[in-house]
């Protein structure tokens, strides 16, 4: 008799301050490869951030409302220690150009350091995305440039919402 296979199931963390086209198009890539992926939004990773961490949760439900395997959590402390505490075996993340390589090489490999059973996993997100930013979003909005396109419609409605002046 086989034993029931383990559910695959994916951490995409980040800031998402605010969840961009290019997240949407690694967590929907994510979404084919593994069981579940939750997209785990980091508490407190900055001192003055766009959006409140409910914002952020509520626009990301909102976005993946239709994609059953995608879950929306927050999380604070050690990415590892949450990835225990959710039976996640591995960590997404998406990859745009090779400065970002560095970074999350370090990233990558602490997280091994510390618990070397959950496997960091890179994606490329869509070419037209890979200039793309949560800081640039935020700047080019704040400044009165267009960013349709750039980030999902309830993002961009929940921007004009906030105000140029954030
Ligand atoms: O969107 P970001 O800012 O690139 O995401 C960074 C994030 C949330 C993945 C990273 O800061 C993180 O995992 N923070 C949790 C604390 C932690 O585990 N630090 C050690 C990681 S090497």
């Amino acid at each position: 008799m086989t034993s029931p296979r383990q559910e695959r199931i994916a951490l995409y963390p980040g800031s998402f301050d605010p969840l961009t086209n290019g997240h949407v198009d690694i967590i929907s890539r994510g979404a084919r490869l593994f069981d579940r992926i939750v997209v785990a939004v980091l508490r407190n990773s900055e001192k003055q951030p766009l959006f409140t961490v409910d914002e952020r949760l509520a626009t990301a439900r909102e976005v993946f409302r239709d994609l059953h395997n995608v879950e929306v959590d927050a999380f604070e402390g050690l990415l590892v220690d949450y990835a225990r505490r959710r039976r996640a075996n591995v960590i997404v993340r998406g990859l745009r150009a090779v400065s970002d390589f560095e970074y999350e090489m370090q990233m990558a490999l602490m997280n091994r350091r510390l618990r070397p059973e959950v496997e960091t996993v890179f994606m490329m997100p869509a070419e037209t995305y890979t200039y793309l930013s949560s800081r640039l979003v935020k700047e080019v909005f704040a400044l009165g440039g267009e960013v349709a396109g750039l980030v999902p419609p309830v993002v961009e409605a929940r921007l004009r919402e906030k105000g140029r002046a954030g």
